[in-house]
């Protein structure tokens, strides 16, 4: 472990995975024999300055994911303090619950879907570059390659977005752990689908670092063949 292990990694693993219609929650679909949960974890403590782990689980599944941390850490051969936690009902509420976990050590806190087990190391090392530099929340992004446009609830068109000024946005989102504290404990928290929009809400400036393609988040069953194909790619050395 690095001298400063001073940033904590919070996991939302707690979604039920409807989209993706399995019989288990999403974190705990296996890729090749390794769950999602075991294969981002795994991903994380590649992260030298990564000193503890805050998870959120499904409240049934809390022993289950002590296995996937154990295996996760036994093949990374590193080990680090981690706080398992009970999700909520919404993505929010399960980063809410996980805020209690925090330690007086975690100056930074970087929020991370484990349904996207392939971001790269370096995403994470940037969004904490740029938190060193002294911005305050650190979001990464890609070019959208579709042409978006907003339709009525007619499925009629109502207009096209200029796509230059479009992105999508990924995790790790990367907090000063007092601001993310700090947004979470507003009394009437808005469920959103990133924590960035709650800093925006709030009127904190986010900025952006680049994201990557394979940082693709796992929902529905294609993202699952797809992200398969990816592993197999990658452990065949291509
Ligand atoms: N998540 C969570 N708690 C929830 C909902 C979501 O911790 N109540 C987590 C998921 O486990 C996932 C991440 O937030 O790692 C992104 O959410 P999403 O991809 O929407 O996953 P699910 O909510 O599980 O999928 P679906 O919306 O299809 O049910
Ligand atoms: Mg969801």
């Amino acid at each position: 472990m690095s001298a400063t292990a001073d940033v904590c990694v919070v996991i939302p693993a707690a979604g039920l995975g409807e989209r993706l219609g399995l019989a288990q929650p999403k974190a705990f679909v296996g890729i090749n024999n390794w769950s999602l949960l075991s294969l981002t974890i795994k991903r994380v403590l590649e992260i030298q300055r990564v000193g503890h782990l805050i998870i959120a689980v499904p409240a049934d599944f809390k022993n289950e994911a002590l296995d996937h941390i154990d295996r996760a850490m036994r093949e990374s051969n590193k080990k680090i303090p981690v706080d398992v936690v009970a999700g909520g009902i919404t993505r929010t509420e399960s980063v809410k619950n996980s805020l209690l976990a925090l330690d007086q050590l975690d100056s930074y806190v970087l929020v991370h879907d484990a349904a996207r087990p392939f971001v790269p190391a370096e995403v994470f090392n940037s969004v904490i570059n740029k938190l060193d530099q002294g911005f305050k929340v650190v979001v990464p992004v890609i070019p959208v390659s579709d042409t978006i446009k907003t339709v009525n609830e007619k499925d009629e068109v109502i207009n096209t977005l200029d796509r230059s000024q479009l992105k999508a946005v990924q995790t790790p989102q990367g907090f000063a752990r007092d601001v993310l504290s700090e947004i979470y404990a507003t009394s009437n928290l808005k469920p959103t689908t990133d924590d960035a929009g709650l800093a925006e809400i709030a009127g904190i400036n986010v900025s952006t670092i680049n994201g990557s393609v394979e940082s693709f988040k796992i929902t529905t069953p294609f993202d699952l063949e797809m992200a398969t194909s990816f592993m197999n790619r990658k452990q065949n050395g291509k």
